[in-house]
C-alpha cells in the first residue's frame, strides 16, 4: 500500500526511527496464511472447490467478501450476498455490494471453462430485489448449474486472475499509453454498458478534484468514516484473524498500535495522527492519479449492477495483462444523503442519461505490482 502519505504525516513521531533503530523491519508482514488462497486450489479438490477458490479471489468491496456459496443442491452453487458483511452507510442500497457478486460470478464462470465446465447462470433465480430494498441477502442473487463442457474456447484473460490487484499506490506522473487506451477501450462490454477514460493531466484534473472533494466528505462524516475504521485490520494478528477488510501491517503500524497512536479510536478523532494519516492516505488517491476510468451502465436494476461487476473484474485483469494499475474510488458514487449534490456534478461532467448510472470510477496508470490483499478461506464462503 501507498504509506508514504501516511509517512509525511506521522515522520516527526519518532516512531518510525524507533522501529528502524532496533532493526525490526521485518515485523508484523502480512500473515502468509491470509494470502495463501492467491496461489490458486490443488487440481485434486472437486469442481465447485475449485471454481469457487478462483471466485474468492475476486475485487469487492472493502474486501468484506460478502459471499456465500450454497452448495446444498448437487452440481450447483447458489450465491446469496452475505447479510453480515454488507455496508450500510457507504453502501446503503447495496449496490457496491452486488457489483461484488458479479465479479465473483465471471471469475467463476473463467474458472469453469477453464476446467472444461459449462457454468449455466441464472441471475435472481427468485426474482430481484427493488432497488431501494437496503437488505439484499434474502433471495440468491444467483444459480449456477456446472456441467462437462470442454468445448469452451478457454478464456484468456484466466491466467491473470491470481495476479489482478487493485493497486492503492500513488501512479506515476504518465498519460495512459494510446495502445493500453485503445486495447482497454476494445474490451467487448455488456449489453448497455459504456466505458469512459479521462488520460492525462488536463482531462483528469477536473475529476482528480471530484475525487478530493467526495473522499473529504467520507471523511468528515463520523458514520461513514467509522464504517471503514471498522472494518480495518491493523497488524499481523488482526489480519491473521479477520482475512478480510482493509489490511495495514508492516513495523510503521506495528509500532505506531504498539505506542498506542493507531487504534480505531483515534482513527476516527480529528486532530489525531492516525486520523490526519488516513485522511492524507486517501488524498494521496486523488492527487496522485494521472488518468481516470468510469463504467457506465444503461439502468441502475440490480442485474446491471451486477453486470457491472462482471465487466469491471475484465477490466481489471485487462489490464494486469497490460501491465496497467488500477483501483476504484467510489466515494462519488456512493448514495447517502450528503453525497447528493456532489454526485449530480460528476454525473453532469461524465453526461449521464436518465436512467443511466455511473457504476464503477477508478484511477488507472502506472505502478510497480504490489502484493495481494488476505482473503478467506474457502470453507469459509460455503454452506452445505
Ligand atoms: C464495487 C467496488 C468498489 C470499490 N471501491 C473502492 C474504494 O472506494 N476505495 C478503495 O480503496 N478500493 C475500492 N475497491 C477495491 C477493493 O478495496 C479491493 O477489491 C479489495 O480490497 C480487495 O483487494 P484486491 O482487489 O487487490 O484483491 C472497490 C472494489 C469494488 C468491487
Amino acid at each position: 500500500m501507498n504509506r508514504r502519505a501516511f509517512l509525511r504525516t506521522i515522520g516527526g513521531t519518532g516512531v518510525i526511527f524507533a522501529a528502524s533503530a532496533v532493526g525490526l523491519s521485518q515485523c508484523n508482514q502480512m500473515p502468509s496464511d491470509a494470502i495463501a488462497p492467491w496461489s490458486g486450489p490443488s487440481n485434486q479438490v472437486s469442481d465447485r472447490e475449485w471454481v469457487l477458490s478462483h471466485a474468492l479471489l475476486a475485487p469487492n468491496p472493502h474486501n468484506m467478501q460478502a459471499w456465500i456459496a450454497d452448495l446444498t443442491e448437487d452440481g450447483a452453487i447458489t450465491l446469496f450476498a452475505d447479510g453480515t458483511r454488507l455496508l450500510p452507510d457507504t453502501d446503503p442500497f447495496s449496490r457496491q455490494i452486488l457489483i461484488g457478486q458479479g465479479t465473483f460470478l465471471e471469475l467463476l464462470s473463467m474458472a469453469a471453462t477453464e476446467r472444461g465446465l459449462d457454468a449455466k447462470i441464472t441471475m435472481f433465480p427468485e426474482g430481484e430485489p427493488a432497488t431501494d430494498e437496503l437488505d439484499v441477502s434474502k433471495k440468491p442473487v444467483a444459480h449456477v448449474k456446472l456441467s462437462p463442457n470442454s468445448a469452451f474456447a478457454k478464456d484468456d484473460l484466466f491466467p491473470f486472475i491470481t495476479s489482478r490487484r487493485s493497486n492503492k499506490q500513488g501512479y506515476l506522473q504518465e498519460a495512459l499509453r494510446p495502445e493500453h487506451h485503445l486495447a482497454l477501450s476494445k474490451l467487448p462490454l455488456l449489453k448497455g454498458q459504456q466505458m469512459g477514460f479521462a488520460v492525462g493531466e488536463e482531462k483528469v484534473s477536473p475529476y482528480r478534484t471530484i475525487a478530493r472533494e467526495a473522499i473529504t466528505l467520507e471523511m468528515n462524516i463520523p458514520r461513514t468514516l467509522a464504517e471503514s475504521i471498522e472494518r480495518t485490520r491493523i497488524g499481523a494478528d488482526e489480519i491473521s484473524k479477520h482475512r478480510d477488510g482493509i489490511d495495514l501491517h508492516g513495523p510503521m503500524f506495528y509500532w505506531l498500535k504498539k505506542f498506542g497512536a493507531m487504534t480505531k479510536e483515534k482513527a476516527i478523532t480529528p486532530g489525531t495522527m492516525a486520523h490526519q494519516g488516513g485522511m492524507d492516505y486517501a488524498l494521496g488517491w486523488a492527487k496522485e492519479t494521472h488518468n481516470m476510468g468510469w463504467l457506465i451502465s444503461e439502468t441502475n436494476s440490480r442485474s446491471a449492477q451486477v453486470e457491472a461487476g462482471r465487466s469491471y473484474v475484465r477490466i481489471n485483469l485487462l489490464a494486469t495483462k497490460l501491465g496497467v494499475s488500477i483501483h476504484p474510488v467510489s466515494q462519488i458514487l456512493q448514495e447517502y444523503p450528503e453525497m447528493q449534490t456532489l454526485q449530480e456534478n460528476f454525473n453532469q461532467r461524465i453526461g449521464v442519461q436518465d436512467s443511466q448510472r455511473v457504476q464503477m470510477f477508478y484511477r488507472i496508470g502506472y505502478q510497480k505490482q504490489v502484493p495481494p490483499s488476505p482473503r478467506r478461506r474457502v470453507a469459509d464462503i460455503i454452506r452445505t
